[in-house]
């Protein structure tokens, strides 16, 4: 039977991903740049069966219908389109981090997705026809299939929306603590939030200005620039939480203790420790920092109140199957 493993790791964007100009191809209204999540990894297999009636996700050992399979069949269907192979599969698929603490995995599930279903069905690809693949599922996910630091170059179609390598894991030693926040209700999720980004009056000025972020985050990374980068990186973040929280509806993802967490990076920073954050559609902070200074970092987290747990994580590799380097 033709079948393949794969693993990716979650990505964590400094320039953010939010709002389409195709939601349907996911083509992004401006490029984003993020770092690859060494620790948290997805492991995923793929297997095409001549039995199976449809497609077949299962995931931590629960078959997953509905709109999270529909995304994984959009994947498997490009796969059959450019293999010409049409069996339908079952893709099993695991992650080493806790699903519902608000840590998002589809970006690592997608990027293991398409790499293991491409080398099931038979086809080598070169890196960035696998990023497309990723991104048909999930848009952030073209940036786990690179290694390392990650640009994804917005484009204009499905053929040039892609997301390549700027600088390998070992470039640059960070770490991103991930302080977990307690989440009462359930959020809108990222797919339905890129749709409500156009309602924004804000959305056209964050898109202008994306080129000039992009620009200064690449120098940061490219010249180890912790300043610059934690400068541009939370710049980058409240813009887009402008944008979501000026959306009709409007989408506000913080917490008190998230506000509480803001405050207490940037006091810190003043007080000398090089420290940044950034947040996603969601309540938790993702704090970065040196890595030499990770343990203080996340000793000083756990001290806030309404911080549950934090996860560190180091610059990691592309997606890869399983058994290679
Ligand atoms: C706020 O990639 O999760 O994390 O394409 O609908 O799956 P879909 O959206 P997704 O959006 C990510 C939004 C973000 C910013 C980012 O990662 O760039």
């Amino acid at each position: 039977m033709p079948t393949a493993t794969a693993e990716a790791h979650p990505n964590i964007a400094f320039i953010k991903y939010w709002g389409n100009r195709d939601h349907e191809a996911r083509i992004p209204s401006n490029g984003s740049l993020s770092m690859n999540l060494a620790g948290l990894v997805t492991r995923t297999t793929v297997t095409f069966r001549p039995d199976l009636p449809g497609d077949r996700l299962i995931l931590h050992g629960h078959h997953v219908r509905g709109r999270g399979l529909a995304r994984v069949v959009r994947v498997l269907d490009r796969v059959r389109l450019w293999s010409g192979l049409h069996w339908h599969a079952e893709v099993r698929s695991e992650n080493n981090f806790p699903t519902g603490a608000g840590v998002a995995s589809s970006a690592a599930a997608f990027a293991a997705l398409a790499v293991a279903a491409a080398a099931a069905a038979g086809l080598d690809l070169p890196p960035r026809d696998l990023s497309r693949l990723a991104r048909l599922g999930s848009g952030s996910a073209c940036r786990s299939v690179p290694p390392g630091f990650v640009e994804w170059l917005p484009g204009s179609s499905d053929e040039d929306s892609f997301a390549v390598s700027i600088a390998p894991p070992e470039h640059w030693a960070l770490a991103d603590c991930i302080a977990l926040v307690s989440q009462r209700h359930k959020a809108v999720g990222s797919t339905e939030g890129h749709r409500l980004a156009e309602t924004s009056p804000l959305q056209n000025a964050r898109v202008a200005d994306a080129p000039r972020r992009l620009a200064v985050c690449r120098a940061a990374i490219l010249q180890r620039d912790f300043d610059a980068l934690a400068e541009i990186v939370e710049a980058d973040c409240h813009i887009m939480h402008a944008v979501m929280q000026t959306s009709r509806p409007p989408l506000i993802y913080w917490t008190p203790t998230t506000l509480a967490v803001m405050h207490a990076v940037r006091r810190w920073r003043r007080e000398g420790l090089p420290v940044a954050y950034t947040i996603d559609a969601g309540p938790n902070v993702h704090v970065l920092c040196p890595q030499e200074k990770a343990s203080e970092v996340k000793a000083r987290l756990l001290r806030l109140r309404g911080v549950r747990q934090v996860l560190v994580a180091t610059p990691g590799g592309g997606a890869r199957l399983v058994g290679e380097k």
